[in-house]
């Protein structure tokens, strides 16, 4: 090939792989395979590698991090980049309102926008001619870090915006970067399995991957954005936020879903209620919410202090922390052997859950936080995930504490417990301790494997109390009339038990390898695995070399998974999940992550204008959401059209946030 072709097919391939990561990341909703994105990507690979000098810094291959830098420039911010105001509460909304007015004449028509607050880092992305240019942090508001090389490797930040006509030379956008939560979980996992220091929450893991002066470190952590302004609205083809964001949308930048329009603050105050109660479901930590005033002229005559805008607040959410008396700490042994300590505190309620336990990770984190029993201790509880036990508050002490000393042998098998040298994590190196293999169970039942209805831990554990589970394959032996006789079951529930097993028993590779609970492996990178092996048995013959090709595995991980499948009792456990019905097809595909309305629940009434209800519906659960066919409390949304009846009516009693066929589409880009 000629440089002159090459140079064609590279400009062909990049706007095919835009397109294409653009409806994967942003939209959700791919439209090729997986293997042809990355038959396409390779493609690219290759010839750059061919014709370096071609490398175009929107090219998709500049993701993957480009070379680590001596010390971060600084970045000029030419419009200030503010902070918010806080309100605690309903009350000071109104005066918000009222402050606002005042600055207004009374008979001004305001519209607001209530958008989740992030918990992450704010960002400006600039484009010129759509290009990503610079990329750099808040800073102190008008000088930040130049770190344009880590946001490049954030998935959804465009590298190059999708063309419009009304594009202009230059845009600055703003928002927000984050850590989703369960990457935070899996990155704070693998750090302790390595005896690194962990991550205190999702902001300080997003906080420290993008301070990385090697630009692949932030490539291997799966950071997220979500623009939620431009720097200066003058010139845009929009008078406000209720234009900019489906404009911004359109340039194939990834707006929050739940950024809501509202014609009152009442309105917004329904939604602050809902990002509340949703706020535990959302794969990503939110603080509060943002209230905006939308339209760019009247923010414009509201105006800002040197802090602040006048025309925006933050309302926060009660705090989840609170402080607790520990009054012991338990030892609990995880399906590796893993000794995790977890702190006995006396009862507290931290935002509506009553909290008793807390997660104190391992023997270095107590030494680290120099914790003591009987000490006062600040409990942080963030979403779903466990409290933890954030510090001592030491000037709470009595002198009457007592040291917390590390036990030496298994609190179930009582075999010597071994932390090996250098490492965080002490373990029981018993592999048949009756901890361990009760947690190997839970989890292969559990959601985290073939997620069996009806056998969560509480049930595996009378399971295997009453003899029927020894081990794994025991689930899939298990007998109608032993269970049924068993104190709190009876026919009906044993046999939906036995229907759920039997249901397990079609999985998938991905599924099975993380069901199996080998170290280091997780759905990621099990699906990684499947999608690399294809199928279980070569996968089990591989050797670390071979492992060690697949992108995203691994010295640790492929070691851990060398010495599972060398092991014979691993092997017969197979060997016996297979004979007793156990079917995996061969060849997988990645399932679709979930999309930008996963979790929401639409329900639709009236006639709509531009799409019909099947339509709508189809369109919702592209993006992750689900369609519902009646009202009830499970709904999220409803979306009335014209001559909306009785539903919309019974929607407004319950508190369901409506939306009219703009807002809608507005919702689905
Ligand atoms: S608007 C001029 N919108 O909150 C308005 N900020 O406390 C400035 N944040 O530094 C920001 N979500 O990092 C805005 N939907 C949202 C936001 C948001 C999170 C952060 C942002 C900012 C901080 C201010």
């Amino acid at each position: 090939m000629t440089k002159q072709q090459a140079k064609g097919r590279l400009t062909e391939l990049r706007t095919q792989l835009q397109k294409h990561a653009h409806r994967y990341y942003v939209l959700d909703d791919p439209i090729i395979s997986d293997a042809e994105y990355d038959r396409l990507f390779r493609e690219l690979l290759e010839l750059e590698e061919h014709f370096p000098e071609l490398i175009t810094p929107d090219s998709p291959s500049q993701r993957v991090g480009g070379e680590p830098l001596a010390a971060f420039t600084e970045a000029i911010h030419a419009v200030p980049m503010l902070s918010l105001d806080n309100i605690f509460a309903a009350d000071e909304l109104e005066d918000f309102e009222e402050r606002i007015r005042r600055r207004l004449s009374s008979s001004e028509q305001l519209t607001w926008t209530a958008e989740p607050k992030m918990d992450g880092l704010a960002v400006e992305l600039i484009y010129e001619h759509g290009l990503l240019v610079e990329g750099s942090t808040r800073g102190n508001g008008l000088v930040g870090e130049n770190i344009t090389a880590n946001l490049r490797t954030v998935r959804n930040i465009p590298l190059r915006l999708l063309a419009t006509a009304d594009l202009p030379a230059r845009l600055a956008v703003r928002g927000e970067v984050f850590l989703p939560r369960r990457d935070f979980a899996e990155l704070n996992r693998q750090r302790a399995e390595q005896d690194e220091p962990l991550f205190a929450n999702p902001r300080n893991a997003a906080a420290g991957s993008l301070r990385q002066l090697d630009p692949k470190v932030t490539a291997a952590r799966p950071l997220s954005f979500f623009v939620y302004g431009v720097a200066d609205p003058a010139g845009l083809p929009c008078s406000g936020l209720a234009e900019l964001f489906p404009w911004l949308q359109q340039l194939g930048l990834p707006v929050n879903p739940l950024i809501r329009f509202c014609r009152s603050l009442s309105e917004a105050e329904e939604h602050y209620r809902h990002l509340q109660q949703l706020r535990h479901e959302l794969d990503y930590e939110i603080d509060g919410m943002v209230i905006k005033v939308g339209n760019f002229a009247l923010q414009e005559r509201i105006g800002s202090t040197t802090r602040a805008p006048r025309w925006a607040a933050a309302w926060k959410f009660p705090a989840l922390e609170a402080e607790a008396v520990m009054s012991g700490v338990e030892y609990q042994v995880g399906r590796t052997g893993a000794i995790t300590p977890v702190a006995v505190l006396e009862p507290v309620n931290i935002g509506g859950a009553v909290v008793r336990r807390a997660a104190l990770h391992n023997q270095e984190e107590i030494r680290r936080k120099e914790l003591k029993i009987g000490d006062t201790v600040l409990v942080r509880r963030a979403g779903d995930v466990i409290p933890e036990v954030v510090k001592p508050l030491i000037e709470h002490r009595s002198g009457n504490e007592l040291a917390i000393v590390f036990p030496t042998d298994c609190p179930t098998c009582a075999s010597a417990l071994h932390r090996p040298e250098g490492e965080a994590v002490t373990r029981c190196r018993n592999l048949h301790c009756p901890a361990q293999r009760l947690q190997r169970i839970i989890w292969f039942a559990g959601k985290s494997g073939l997620d069996i209805e009806g056998l969560g831990p509480k049930n595996v554990e009378k399971l295997v109390e009453a003899g029927l589970i020894q081990d794994i394959p025991d689930i899939f032996s298990l007998q109608k009339e032993s269970i049924a006789i068993l104190d709190g079951w009876g026919e009906k529930s044993a046999e939906k038990l036995l229907q759920a097993v039997e249901k397990a028993k079609q999985t998938t590779l991905t599924k099975l390898l993380a069901a199996l609970g080998i170290r280091h492996v997780g759905e990621t990178t099990a699906e990684l695995l499947a999608n690399h092996f294809g199928d279980l048995a070569t996968l089990m013959r591989t050797t670390t070399e071979k492992l060690l090709t697949v992108d995203g595995i691994g010295g640790q991980t492929a070691a851990a998974l060398v010495e599972y499948f060398a092991n014979n009792g691993n092997r017969e456990l197979i060997a016996r999940l297979i004979e007793l019905g156990l079917s995996i097809p061969a060849a997988e595909k990645k399932p679709a992550s979930t999309g930008p309305l996963h979790g929401m629940i639409f329900l639709f009434t009236g006639t709509l204008s531009n799409l019909s209800r099947t339509e709508a519906e189809e369109r919702v659960q592209q993006l992750g959401g689900e369609a519902a066919s009646g009202i009830s409390k499970k709904v999220t949304h409803l979306v009335a059209g014209e001559k909306a009846g009785s539903k919309l009516k019974k929607a407004a009693e319950i508190g369901i946030v409506i939306l009219d066929e703009q807002q809608f589409l507005r919702l689905i880009g």
